[in-house]
């Protein structure tokens, strides 16, 4: 179950520099076949990126698919440049030709990668890897983990079927049938009972919701998107919606030579998600033979994260839709037009707004809202920071639900993406832009 890890080509202690090779590799994805999958560096998932906070990354990108590909980098400050959206931040990289990303790492928190091209395609085909950059300053918590979950479409007879689902399909957002952690189906981690382990984990899946849950335990979240929450919530279940990270504390317990399973459970994202959906075993908690050691206690962690003043800040309202006439083919948008005929919004650096993302009340499902470049915080239902305060860059809107945060733009200017992280929707138009400082300048000269 361990991910395979990027190695740092660069003596400098200051810089991390490293290739990711887009290319074709043949894994067992379904046990027991061989399946032709789109891969980083010919592993699934892709390797894992690890800096630490304030380090320059360089990453050497190489595209050997067969079609054009970006790599973006789910909810890093980075300069726009380096964010991956063609024609926005860069050309697609077409096959045969290599992209240079060069960005610092300022945050520390988990964060992942995926390309901007194709994306619902690209990413079911296994092209996604996770990104962990680590804070130096923070004390060990406990034995760390990072669990990359995905699914995936490849079935038994080690293809993905052909998809006759069409624009129903579509709209429910397609999953896939096998669970993966780490590029496995159903694998083992081992522990010994009572010991105090930190998860760290991503949803890298294109539509699927994940809902873990794990007999006789609970899990104490600490952190999210962007790094450490203020302080930390019990909790019996943890929810990741699709791009969504959790950083978790949990002491499993369990006899000597036992085996307790972690479980996906299915999470009420709208029309049918919940019927007829048994949970699945996702992966499963092996203990050591050692005898049962008394249990550690949960520490408690914090951060002081201030909340943004939203004095004056404008008000940005955005409406989730279908914008296709019943007969025609899907078509998803924002306010009333997909992302083709989307006019960017506009941003001052140093500008807060306050962005209130609406359900359709026609939508019969969920979506999780994603914003690139930027972190943002949630307000509550009175328009309040949301407590615990936390920085996030994706934000789950439920069917008939609105969700208000808070957006403070900075020094980097540039054409920013929005959109359903459901990669189905953003593909089919469920998509926007904002304009940072001078965009029309930087539109295209790249
Ligand atoms: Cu992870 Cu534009 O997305
Ligand atoms: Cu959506």
């Amino acid at each position: 179950m361990r991910l395979p890890v990027a190695v740092d080509q660069n003596p400098d202690p200051n810089v991390f520099e490293t290739t990711l090779r887009a290319g074709f590799a043949d894994l067992e994805v379904y046990p027991g076949t061989t399946t032709r999958m789109w891969t980083y560096n010919g592993s699934l998932p892709g390797p894992l990126i690890r800096t630490k906070a304030s380090q320059r990354l360089i990453v050497h990108f190489e595209n050997q698919l067969e079609e054009a590909s970006t790599v973006h980098w789910h909810g890093i400050r980075l300069p726009n440049a380096m964010d991956g959206v063609p024609g926005h931040s860069q050309p697609a990289t077409e096959p045969g030709q290599s992209f240079r990303y060069e960005f610092e790492t300022t945050d520390p928190a988990l964060f992942w990668y995926h390309p901007h091209v194709n994306s619902a395609t690209q990413v079911d085909n296994g092209l996604y890897g996770p990104l962990l950059v680590d804070d130096p300053q923070q004390p060990f918590l406990g034995d760390e983990l990072v669990l990359v979950l995905s699914d995936s479409s490849v079935d038994e007879t080690g293809v993905s079927p052909p998809d006759f689902t069409g624009d129903l399909g579509l709209l429910f957002g397609r999953e896939g049938n096998l669970l993966l952690v780490n590029g496995k189906f159903q694998p083992r981690i081992h522990a010994r009972s009572g010991l105090l382990q930190r998860w760290r984990i991503v949803n890298t899946a294109r539509t699927r919701y994940y809902q873990l849950a794990m007999a006789g335990h609970s899990f104490r979240r600490i952190g999210g998107d962007g790094g450490l929450m203020e302080y930390p919530v019990d909790a019996e279940r943890i929810v990741l919606a699709p791009a969504e990270r959790a950083d978790v504390l949990i002491v499993p317990r369990g006899a000597p030579g036992s085996e307790v399973a972690v479980r996906w459970v299915a999470f009420d994202r709208g029309f049918g998600s919940t019927v007829n959906r048994p949970d699945e075993n996702l992966f499963y908690v092996r203990f050591a033979e050692n005898p049962q050691e008394p249990p550690e206690a949960l520490p408690a962690t914090s951060r002081v994260i201030e909340a943004l003043n939203t004095g004056g800040a404008s008000e940005v309202r955005l409406e989730l839709m279908q914008v296709s006439a019943p007969q025609q083919p899907l078509e998803l948008g924002i306010n009333g037009v997909p992302a083709s005929r989307a006019t960017p919004l506009e941003a001052k650096p140093g500008e807060t707004q306050i962005w209130t993302i609406v359900n359709h009340p026609d939508m019969d499902f969920a979506h999780p809202f994603h914003l690139h470049g930027f972190f943002f915080q949630p307000l509550d239902d009175q328009g309040l920071p949301a407590r615990p305060l936390e920085w996030k860059d994706t934000l789950n809107v439920a069917v008939m639900g609105t969700r208000r945060f808070a957006v403070r733009f900075d020094e980097r200017p540039g054409t920013w993406m929005f959109h359903c992280h459901i990669l189905d929707h953003a593909d089919v138009g469920m998509m926007g832009m904002v304009n940072v400082g001078e965009a029309s300048g930087a539109h295209g000269h790249q």
